[in-house]
């Protein structure tokens, strides 16, 4: 630092794209001056050994004092090698799936030069009209700080100074998956207390467990644009938290200050921003321009500058990139490292446990492998493209393991397998119809693809209507009245509203986007080679017009009830019922399985002396399988208004034919704390309710009080 001047510390606050865009084009720079002039802390939209080597190259033959730059790139579910959507991994609620998800990410995203990733993106979500709910973990922050956690793990590894490890980001901080009506880059109406409840927990998670970057979001929180807001940026993540990495703002939030209205210009921008404390400017181009005449105002405190450079050079020590520039861009660990097999099938594995059973009327499922003919329809079963989705990282596509080919590989030697495109959500009309009804006839069973297509969720994807398409419904009605067995595969990346295919479909599977192997996985649990164990993330509504409709309900002072006379009364709607179509936590398995007893090990305890608590659940069933046991929670009486059940527990468990086990929890005094009516976190006396189930919506209770 004592070497650098003004005009260096300020490259280092820099950040440029390499050339392509993830946002909208700022002002035309030439790159290779740019770099050589200093002025390039950081690089996204780069990758590869030989573009990483190029550049850094630049940088260490033409600046003063040859800092490396440090390579940046959304790899969000997978680089070369593509695990499923962030939303369809949390479903798996697997954390051990999840951090391997996260590590071979990592790996792959290093042999390919990179030293940090723009993810986990930690957005709690609670409006699937929102296309960015596929990026996150959905719409509880309990279940999506241990997300955090071990998403963040697997990136950063144990040690940053691996050539196989790389920075995480934690975005985007904070509350953008709050935006009003789910439209995309929307203001928020978050209260202090939602923030702290609710948006914010995932984030502490992600830096407890060591983030070592931070991205500002795009919305204001409170009337402050996120990346001027000192209240996230200093006060609560560097000073309450103690974060010591460094924060990256989002593609020109700085820039978009001026079009929010709260900066008058770019240099006003970067000062409130400067001056809140973020750290780095992605692509705005206001630090670059505008920071060094700050200075010389006074408006900027030479100070706070170098406190921003003293966070992105310790990270670039930490990666050991002054030791060696360029050891993350090596071409021999490309080719080693690069879709491996043993990345594909932990690709396999992920996908698999992210695949929820929500219908299997009459145990139509599994199918066997003998079946002798199977009739596969719609669009996305033969799409190689949405199997990975948006967000792909580095993935070739037409490496994917489509639906087709995955039922095609499963099945006996003699079995056929027709195939028709029958309906494809983009279009409003059926594209083969008769002919999927003339090959009905032939076949024992049809398997349908039903839902979206995968660019329709990622950024800028927000869509009022999420509806299943009429076209698909018609077909589906029209091969459900051949009579013939059908199954529906969901192919989507946000809660679908899907009535009527609830209503009529003997059975049916969300599979997400479920990334390379997507066909191997589905196949894998269509002919029970896996038993599925995904629980849903994230409420499914009804109709849109429940929206948001979560879990987490609060009792309010007139509940739903049906009254004395059979009438539903008290907060509801005239025309729909206040209940979920699939409750969050939601998800069948090929068994059954039964939640026997709840105890806890004593029926009070002290404030601050955490709680034990065991539940018996058995596998009622004549197949092994796995159940995410689900821990939640009510305080019964409170100085602040709480909702009526809160996730504070989970176990995946593998239980055998008929076989039990006792599953034990602790419940912490973090666990049983509130923010109280004075925004102060603390634990309140009184009476508990702790209840156990397989989703949020069917559960045992017991009680225990807090002295
Ligand atoms: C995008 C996204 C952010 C991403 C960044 C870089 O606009 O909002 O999540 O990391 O820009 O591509």
């Amino acid at each position: 630092m004592r070497l650098m001047n003004i005009d260096e510390k300020i490259g280092q606050l820099n950040q440029l794209s390499s050339g392509v865009a993830t946002g909208p084009e700022g002002e035309k720079y030439d790159l290779v001056k740019e770099i050589k002039g200093g002025h390039v802390g950081s690089l996204l939209n780069i990758y590869g050994a030989d573009s990483t080597y190029k550049y850094q190259k630049i940088a260490m033959e033409n600046t003063r004092l040859k800092i490396p730059m440090i390579f940046g790139y959304d790899v969000i579910h997978g680089a070369r090698t593509s695990f499923p959507i962030p939303l369809g991994e949390a479903a798996s609620w697997d954390l051990q799936a999840m951090e391997l998800s996260a590590r071979i990410t990592a790996i792959e995203s290093a042999a390919l030069g990179l030293h940090w990733t723009f993810a986990p993106m930690v957005d709690i979500c609670r409006d699937p009209r929102w296309g960015r709910i596929m990026e996150g973990a959905g719409e509880d922050p309990y279940l999506g700080a241990q997300i955090a956690k071990a998403r963040v793990k697997g990136l950063q590894g144990k040690d940053l100074a691996q050539n196989n490890t790389i920075l995480a980001c934690a975005k985007h901080f904070a509350g953008y998956g709050a935006v009003e009506a789910g439209r995309e880059y929307n203001t928020t109406t978050i209260s202090i207390r939602h923030l702290r409840e609710t948006i914010l927990p995932p984030f502490k998670a992600a830096v407890e467990a060591g983030a070592a970057t931070v991205m500002n979001a795009f919305n204001d929180v409170d009337g402050i644009p996120a990346s001027a807001s000192k209240f996230l940026v200093t006060d609560v993540l560097k000073k309450e938290w103690g974060f010591k990495g460094f924060t990256i703002s989002d593609w020109n939030s700085i820039g978009e200050m001026v079009s929010w209205g709260t900066s008058r210009d770019a240099a006003e921008a970067a000062q409130q921003a400067m001056n809140a404390g973020s750290d780095m400017d992605m692509c705005a181009f206001a630090y670059r321009n505008h920071l060094k005449q700050l200075v010389k105002e006074g408006k900027v405190l030479q100070s706070q500058i170098d406190e921003s450079v003293g966070r992105i050079l310790k990270m670039k020590f930490a990666l050991g990139l002054f030791e060696d520039p360029f050891r993350y861009s090596n071409a021999a660990r490309e080719k080693e490292l690069l879709f491996s097999k043993p990345h594909l099938e932990a690709a396999r594995e992920v996908a698999k446990k992210s695949i929820v059973l929500l219908k299997n009327e009459k145990q139509l499922l599994p199918l066997s492998k003998k079946v002798k003919s199977i009739l596969v329809v719609g669009e996305v079963a033969n799409s190689k493209w949405d199997m990975s989705s948006t967000w792909a990282g580095m993935v070739e596509t037409k490496d994917n393991v489509t639906i087709l080919e995955g039922i095609k590989a499963k099945v006996d030697k003699g079995t056929k397998v027709y195939y028709t495109q029958g309906a494809d959500p983009k279009d409003d009309k059926i594209l083969s119809l008769d002919t999927a009804i003339m090959l009905t006839k032939k076949c024992e069973v049809i398997i349908m693809t039903m839902g979206e297509r995968a660019w329709w969720v990622g950024e800028n994807n927000s869509f009022a209507n999420i509806e299943i398409r009429k076209n698909e419904l018609a077909l589906m009605n029209a091969l459900l009245k051949t009579g013939k067995p059908l199954i529906v595969l969901l192919t989507n990346g946000r809660p679908i509203i899907m009535s009527e295919v609830a209503e009529k479909a003997p059975a049916i599977l969300e599979t997400w986007w479920l990334g390379s192997m997507a066909g191997h996985a589905i196949a894998d649990v269509l002919f029970g080679d896996y038993n599925p164990s995904g629980k849903l993330p994230v409420t499914f509504p009804r109709t849109a017009g429940q929206i948001p409709l979560y879990y987490a309900q609060k009792n309010t002072g007139r509940p739903a009830m049906t009254t004395s006379d059979g009438k539903y009364d008290g907060g509801i709607y005239r025309d729909v019922v206040n209940t979920p179509l699939y409750p969050f936590g939601y998800g069948l398995s090929y068994t059954t399985f039964s939640y026997e007893e709840i105890k806890v090990l004593s029926d009070s305890t002290n404030i601050g002396t955490p709680i034990n608590v065991t539940v018996k659940v058995r596998n009622t069933g004549k197949i092994a399988g796995e159940e995410v046991v689900q821990l939640y929670i009510r305080d019964m009486v409170t100085s602040a208004t709480q909702p009526i059940k809160v996730l504070k527990g989970f176990k995946k468990v593998m239980l055998g034919p008929n076989e039990s086990k006792v599953i034990s929890f602790t419940l912490t005094l973090e666990d049983l704390s509130i923010w109280d009516k004075d925004m102060v976190f603390r634990q309140e006396p009184g009476e508990f309710k702790v209840m156990a189930g397989g989703n949020s919506d069917k559960l045992i209770m017991t009680s225990f009080y807090v002295k």
